[in-house]
């Protein structure tokens, strides 16, 4: 690949998601944008990459980004979450809420909507338990066409076959043609925004709970500290955050810190120190 064409890449995909690659990914960009050049009539990846230097369009720019994006996900992804969320934070949520009896949920990176709908469905399980609570989820990703597939929440075989119960496959989805559909009464509770982390997102409201799960691993240590920042502005000082597996806030923001005895849940900072105290 052109090099300085390249160089420009990495730059451009820094400033507009955040994510960052390094020289040795070029095997990568040439085989996530050359389905992006045949699409835009473009002659090859390399070619993209040089466009990307002109005057792009906000399609190809659109794709660009789509393509670099990775969307894996699965539902009641490494289930220990899940299990935290309905086993001690919905309890302790659900005593502090008791006046509004509502709860919001953030699934930041969403990607397909797993997440979002794994917490749905697991609310939905909790019957009785909950009955007169509103759980509101709101999943949000940088990719319109992920965001897409969200909302028509249609899933293949292979994806229902990794992470969901069969009980619920049976239960929350109906068969149409080869895919499993999401039945309206749990799609009806989980909405979708486009929004990017490198934002601020003081417009979407404030959240009890913030899954913001296997994300910041594409990011740099300050990206990462900036939008851990900006999480800790919309979350009452005793929210939850939720991190993937290989993520931590130790050693990158002060804004959170471990919950105690919750392995991949942080608290903000303040009642972090409360709790210890
Ligand atoms: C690997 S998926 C994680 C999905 C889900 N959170 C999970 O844990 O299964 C990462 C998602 O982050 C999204 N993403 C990447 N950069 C982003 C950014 N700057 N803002 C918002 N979403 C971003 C991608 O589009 C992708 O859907």
């Amino acid at each position: 690949m052109n090099k300085p064409d390249f160089e420009h890449f990495i730059g451009f995909l820094k400033t507009k998601a955040g994510i960052v690659i390094t020289a040795e990914k070029a095997y990568l960009v040439e085989n996530r944008l050359s389905p992006v050049a045949r699409k835009h009539g473009i002659a090859s990846a390399d070619a993209v990459l040089a466009k990307l230097r002109q005057v792009p369009s906000a399609a190809l720019v659109n794709d660009v980004l789509d393509a670099m994006t990775t969307n894996e996900t699965l539902f009641f992804r490494d289930q220990r979450p899940f299990d935290q969320f309905r086993e001690t934070v919905l309890p302790a949520l659900m005593e502090r809420n008791a006046a509004t009896k509502r709860i919001r949920i953030w699934s930041a990176a969403c990607s397909s909507g797993q997440e979002a709908y794994s917490l749905a469905m697991m609310f939905s399980e909790l019957g009785a338990k909950v009955a007169g609570w509103r759980l509101e989820i709101v999943g949000t990703d940088i990719s319109k066409t992920i965001l897409d597939r969200a909302r028509k929440a249609e899933y293949s075989q292979f994806e229902v076959q990794r992470g969901l119960p069969i009980t619920m496959l049976v239960k929350y989805f109906e068969q149409k043609g080869e895919a499993w559909a999401l039945k309206p009464d749990i799609k009806s509770k989980v909405s979708f925004r486009e929004f990017n982390l490198l934002d601020n997102p003081r417009a979407l409201g404030q959240f009890d709970v913030v899954f913001c799960r296997n994300v910041l691993i594409y990011f740099d240590h300050p990206t990462k500290a900036d939008i851990l920042g900006r999480i800790a502005g919309i979350m009452p000082a005793d929210g939850y955050l939720f991190l993937g597996g290989a993520e931590t806030v130790l050693g990158v923001s002060d804004k959170f810190a471990a919950a105690p005895g919750l392995r991949g849940i942080y608290l903000p900072s303040d009642k972090a120190a409360a709790r210890a105290a």
